[in-house]
């Protein structure tokens, strides 16, 4: 499995624990974020993340701002993305089970390390539901790209 990791300025610490995290779970990632505080523009992060997840060239996603609102917001603009703001472990599988989000967006300004470690653990462990419920819920999702007319 191939993760696509991106940050902001706000989350370069939590990266790189994060990045040693998915190496201990045997995940390879891919470090398309920043590695200085330098300030930077969240959506320039999650576009290059999203669009890796989008094109393919990653399995997931795995996005980390201040809060991991706004790389969520910027990230679901991208059609193909489902990309979920997880605070709890309990969201991760929410998410990837009921959601099918291919995308993980944590906050590093409210998140701690050792929870978010929990929470990408739940996150790449936890397969999408094929129940149909689920898969009819999320298909409806993904219409809207199109009714919006994206493609
Ligand atoms: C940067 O200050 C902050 O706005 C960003 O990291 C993120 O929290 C945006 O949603």
């Amino acid at each position: 499995m191939k993760i696509a990791v991106g940050n902001d300025h706000a989350a370069v610490q939590l990266k790189q624990v994060l990045l040693v995290h998915l190496h201990e779970l045997g995940v390879e990632a891919d470090n398309l974020g920043v590695d200085t505080e330098e300030s930077v523009d969240y959506p320039d992060c999650a576009r290059r993340v999203a669009r890796a997840v989008a094109a393919g060239d990653a399995d997931l996603g795995l996005l980390i701002c201040g809060t991991g609102i706004g790389m969520s917001m910027a990230a679901n603009k991208v059609p193909g993305v489902r990309a979920a703001l997880c605070c709890l472990e309990y969201h991760a599988r929410m998410a990837r089970e009921h959601n099918h989000a291919n995308v993980c967006c944590l906050g590093a300004r409210v998140t701690g390390d050792e929870l978010a470690k929990a929470i990408v653990s739940e996150f790449v462990r936890t397969p999408v539901s094929d129940d149909e419920r689920h898969l009819r819920r999320v298909r409806k999702i993904d219409a809207l790209d199109a009714e919006c007319g994206r493609p």
